[in-house]
């Protein structure tokens, strides 16, 4: 039994569809979110600045003295999660593994796709894994770079003209690869998941990295006897790099519900 809370971060607001799914397995775990704003997006950043921001990112959320910290972006969990394993004495949790692990399960043909952003996909990190756990998979992967200031701008619904069009033109190599598995290798991409999943068709199945990362940390909190069984729901904090005016109705959409529990502005350059 254990009740600190635990930390959950991302470039935005990308890694509300992890803290979506970590609400609805535990909900009476206490999360503390922060989303990058003020510097969203990373995708396109080198290495260096991203281990940078990521252990700002840690750090704060270790003020909250957090049980375990959830790396809900598919941008940091590629390029910086070894270095934030090794220098924290806490469970630090990426999306890349469970992803890995659930694509690896799902496929029949041994055709996985994966779409991300252009860190994620330089970083090979879903290669690797998945070729340590079914040797022989093939990956076709492709990165998105628009995608995530199409969904930040709430350009995701089916319909959306520009929406559509991006995911077709980035998703056709993917689709004539004859995949049956499509890692949405970025946790901004379920918003677009509807999109995503007309073009590529009902025979391809879609693996939801922040969904996949959340059951995992379940698993291994209840593995390592860290869980808060304590009745009742659980207290939610947000916090955010940049003004906090419109963050409540956008963040509701990745959640899937209103946001309650505070929201405060932070200077993360302080950490
Ligand atoms: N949600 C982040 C990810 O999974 C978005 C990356 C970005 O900020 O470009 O990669």
């Amino acid at each position: 039994m254990d009740r600190r809370p635990i930390g959950v971060f991302d470039s935005g607001f990308g890694g509300l569809t992890a803290v979506r799914e970590l609400a609805r397995i535990m909900p009476e775990e206490d999360l503390v979110y922060f989303g990058d704003t003020g510097r969203v997006p990373y995708g396109g950043r080198s290495r260096d600045i991203l281990v940078k921001y990521a252990r700002q990112d840690v750090a704060f959320l270790r003020t909250f003295n957090p049980k375990a910290i959830v790396i809900a972006c598919g941008t940091v969990s590629t390029t910086a999660l070894d270095v934030l394993q090794a220098e924290n004495d806490i469970p630090i949790f990426g999306v890349v593994e469970p992803a890995a692990r659930a694509s690896a399960h799902v496929t029949r043909n041994a055709r996985v796709g994966l779409i991300g952003t252009k860190a994620s996909i330089r970083s090979g990190a879903y290669e690797r894994a998945l070729d340590t756990l079914r040797p022989g998979v093939e990956v076709t992967a492709k990165a998105c770079p628009l995608l995530v200031s199409l969904v930040e701008n709430g350009r995701f619904r089916p319909g959306d003209i520009v929406a559509e069009t991006v995911v077709a033109e980035y998703l056709a190599p993917v689709k004539a690869a004859g995949v049956d598995t499509l890692i949405l290798g970025c946790t901004h991409y379920p918003l677009l998941r509807e999109i995503i999943g007309a073009y590529m068709g009902p025979g391809v199945a879609l693996v939801d990295v922040g969904e996949q990362c959340a059951r995992w940390v379940k698993r291994q909190l209840e593995l390592d006897g860290l869980r808060n069984q304590r009745p009742g729901a659980g207290r939610r904090r947000y916090y955010v790099s940049d003004s906090t005016e419109d963050f409540s109705s956008l963040a509701s959409i990745f959640l899937g519900e209103d946001v309650r529990g505070e929201v405060e502005q932070i200077d993360i350059t302080a950490y």
